[in-house]
């Protein structure tokens, strides 16, 4: 099994799997991790067939490897393949991270709380008492809710272009908070301060369809895709007044830090490998 995966025995192993993989940052950012803490473990990426998950994770735990990031198009095949969860796992419906703990595969998700440390910690954004809209209702954006609401927004409004799925997510978590779910058209008369697009619009170069009227004085819009140039959300946004414009490279070093915080019990510095990868994107 071992020479499946080519590792070296005397480092921990970790990957992610997903397809495609072959642009995932996550191989560099937790090898800056590891240098950072000075742990000992090799990170690589892993190109898996769909149908083919679940064997592979299977080869990789015979193989002695200690965790798993999971991505695109798998993170709801690791909430079924493991064999206990988080609660905010749970909630997501979506696993990320896996655990290899003897016979157990403890799945975790991340990405909510990566959000919410890159908004709060890195860009010292309150988000209790804060009016938020999050456009999109696929798994990005339920995998982001409970800790969202955990963090005590007065109002949590979802819109969604298909306005029945927003509705349905508001209701799977409507016990957590204040949460609402509504389509484009229904936000006219409504100001938030923080915006969050978890659609996949960007990937195409479009923008949701929402009014332009949403953004409220003082408010941080925030796109999770990132690139070496700004969204076409980002872009609509500074032209709309955003007094604050993000990316989502902090999210995804953030969610990877959590990850390593879960697998090697320690806080690895996000700040400066947010900063490597900023630069490295613009090269
Ligand atoms: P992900 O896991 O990235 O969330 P997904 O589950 O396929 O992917 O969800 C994609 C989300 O982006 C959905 O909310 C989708 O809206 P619909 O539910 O109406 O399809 C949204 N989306 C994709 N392209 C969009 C566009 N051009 N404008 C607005 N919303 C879009």
């Amino acid at each position: 099994m071992s020479d499946l995966f080519d590792f070296d025995v005397r480092k921990d192993q970790y990957a992610v799997m997903g397809n495609p993989i072959t642009h995932s940052k996550s191989p560099r950012i937790h090898t800056l991790f590891a240098q950072q803490t000075g742990h000992r473990l090799e990170y690589t990426a892993i190109q898996v067939d769909v149908g083919g998950f679940s064997q592979a994770v299977g080869q990789f735990d015979a193989a002695g490897g200690k965790g798993l990031n999971v991505t695109v198009p798998f993170k709801q095949e690791a909430w079924q393949r493991v064999t206990e969860r988080s609660e905010r796992a749970e909630r997501a419906g979506a696993v990320n991270t896996i655990k290899f703990d003897g016979n157990k595969l403890i799945g975790d998700n991340t990405d909510g709380v990566g959000l919410v440390n890159d908004l709060t910690t890195n860009n010292h954004i309150e988000i209790k008492g804060k009016r938020i809209l999050l456009m999109g209702a696929g798994g990005a954006a339920r995998g982001v809710l409970a800790p969202l609401l955990a963090q005590q927004p007065t109002l949590l409004v979802i819109a969604n272009r298909t306005v029945d799925k927003a509705v349905e997510l508001a209701t799977a978590f409507a016990d957590l908070g204040n949460i609402k779910g509504t389509g484009y058209d229904d936000l006219a008369d409504q100001q938030f301060d923080i915006i969050i697009n978890a659609t996949a619009a960007s990937l195409q170069g479009q923008l949701p369809n929402m009014p332009d009227t949403v953004i409220a004085a003082d408010a941080c819009c925030y796109d999770m895709m990132y690139g070496a140039e700004p969204t076409i959300f980002m872009q609509w946004a500074a032209e709309h007044g955003a007094a604050k414009v993000l990316d989502g490279l902090g999210m995804l070093v953030e969610q990877a830090a959590e990850s390593f915080f879960i697998w090697r019990g320690v806080r690895p510095d996000s700040l400066m490998v947010i900063k490597a990868l900023r630069a490295e994107l613009s090269r």
